[in-house]
């Protein structure tokens, strides 16, 4: 064997990620009916992206605007007026002058979308608040893996998931953190639509989640990929980021927030990070700031501006705002329609096993409870993509494949394990 001329010695192959390889598998199957529930984005019932009409009509604004300095530099922060609009829209305020207390507890910077969020947010507090541990969901999406293992921080997992019920496993996660968590972890907890379950807290739940966390010194890091994606409402799926924030106020926290899903921006990269200090630690606000910024400087300079002069055009006018609202109705009501029609199919053939979970589930995805082999056969024999945990985007669902899809979910669960 000859031995290569190379200073790599210790450089192994690395497994594709999962999702995206998924992804060009199903692009380059010729078959005609293959039907992709890979990758977490939105179609239409044809199957095709959406750019969303809000999104189209900000471009044809900012198009026929002609802005010269649309190409320049913007800030290290990010796109300056896109900072507090992002903020306004993942805690809530609506602009009154009373709020200017809790707004100074919050510094703001604009990242390369929720993956980037997330990562710049692990670096920091890998870096200045040390954990020992960060505790994400069992399962979790599995970039969350991914970026806190890059950022040096060792992960332990909470119970999440009951396989048995399908259902959030409530009392395993409130358990394993109260007997486990130390004083200083972090937990890394989905603010709506869990990625990949689609079973969220209740409400009450939530409030139990934040009395643990505060009286176990547990720090809460929220991952916002689904705000207004999974209920049509961007208020409804900020409850738990807001209910933290407001209840809370003695506590830091901190929100990776993504625009990828709820605005169809998923190329253009647009996404915030927020840093919450408690309300008598506002003096650190800045200085957080300072260090956020220079992250950013040392990795990317500053966020791209596309996607952020979009979302801008559409959050400061009321006309865009509300036809955005409409979009993201009709994002997440075609979702509930697909559940059901599978859902009613999978009944009416009396697929073995029960199919509640997929009408109950929330968001974008399903964990369907299908194995490894159902998986691989539906994908071999019916060209039907999903992931190897069973979680299937629903968006690639549609009225013209749905009775397929549950017709070969129907045949796969009949014949093998
Ligand atoms: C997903 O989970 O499928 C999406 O969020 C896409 C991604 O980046 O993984």
């Amino acid at each position: 064997m000859t031995t290569l001329p190379t200073r790599l010695t210790d450089l192994t192959p690395v497994p594709p990620d999962e999702i995206f390889a998924l992804g060009a598998a199903y692009a380059v199957d010729p078959h005609p009916q293959k039907v992709s529930l890979g990758a977490g984005v939105y179609r239409t019932d044809d199957g095709k992206p959406w750019p969303l009409p809000s999104v189209e009509k900000a471009e044809r604004e900012l198009l026929a605007e002609n802005d010269l300095s649309r190409h320049e530099y913007t800030a290290i922060e990010g796109d300056v007026p896109f900072l507090p609009l992002a903020r306004d829209l993942m805690f809530g305020f609506k602009g009154e002058d009373s709020e200017e207390d809790a707004k100074a507890r919050i510094a703001t910077v604009q990242t390369v979308a929720g993956t980037g969020a997330n990562h710049l947010g692990a670096l920091f507090l890998k870096a200045h608040l040390k954990p020992r541990s960060v505790w994400l969901s069992n399962p979790s999406w599995a970039n969350h893996l991914l970026i806190w293992e890059l950022a040096g921080v060792p992960h332990k997992s909470y119970p999440y998931y009951k396989a048995a019920t399908r259902s959030f496993d409530f009392e395993g996660m409130m358990s394993t953190l109260e007997s486990e968590a130390q004083e200083g972890d972090a937990i890394l907890l989905h603010a709506c639509a869990h990625n990949p379950t689609g079973l969220d807290p209740s409400k009450e739940q939530w409030i139990a989640i934040a009395d643990l966390c505060e009286r176990k010194k547990i720090f809460p890091f929220f991952d916002s990929a689904y705000q207004g994606f999974a209920s049509g409402s961007p208020d409804e799926d900020a409850w738990a980021v807001r209910y933290f924030f407001n209840s809370k106020p003695d506590m830091e926290i901190c929100v990776a927030q993504s625009f990828s899903k709820n605005f169809g921006l998923y190329g253009q990269r647009v996404g915030a990070f927020h840093w919450v200090t408690g309300r008598n630690a506002t003096s650190l606000r800045d200085i957080v700031f300072g260090n956020l910024c220079h992250y950013i400087r040392g990795e990317f300079s500053m966020g791209p501006r596309v996607g952020t002069s979009i979302v801008k055009k559409i959050l400061t006018n009321d006309d865009l705002v509300a036809e955005w609202h409409e979009d993201l109705r009709a994002m997440s009501s075609r979702i509930k329609a697909m559940r059901t029609a599978l859902y009613n199919e999978l009944v009416r053939l009396e697929t073995p096993g029960t199919w509640e979970h997929i009408i109950e589930q929330n968001g974008m995805f399903s964990y369907t409870g299908l194995t490894p082999k159902q998986i691989y056969l539906l994908k071999e024999k019916y060209h039907i993509y999903l992931i190897k945990s069973g979680r299937a985007s629903i968006s690639g669902l549609s009225s013209k494949n749905v009775l397929y899809v549950a017709r070969s979910i129907d045949e796969v669960v009949r014949n093998v394990q």
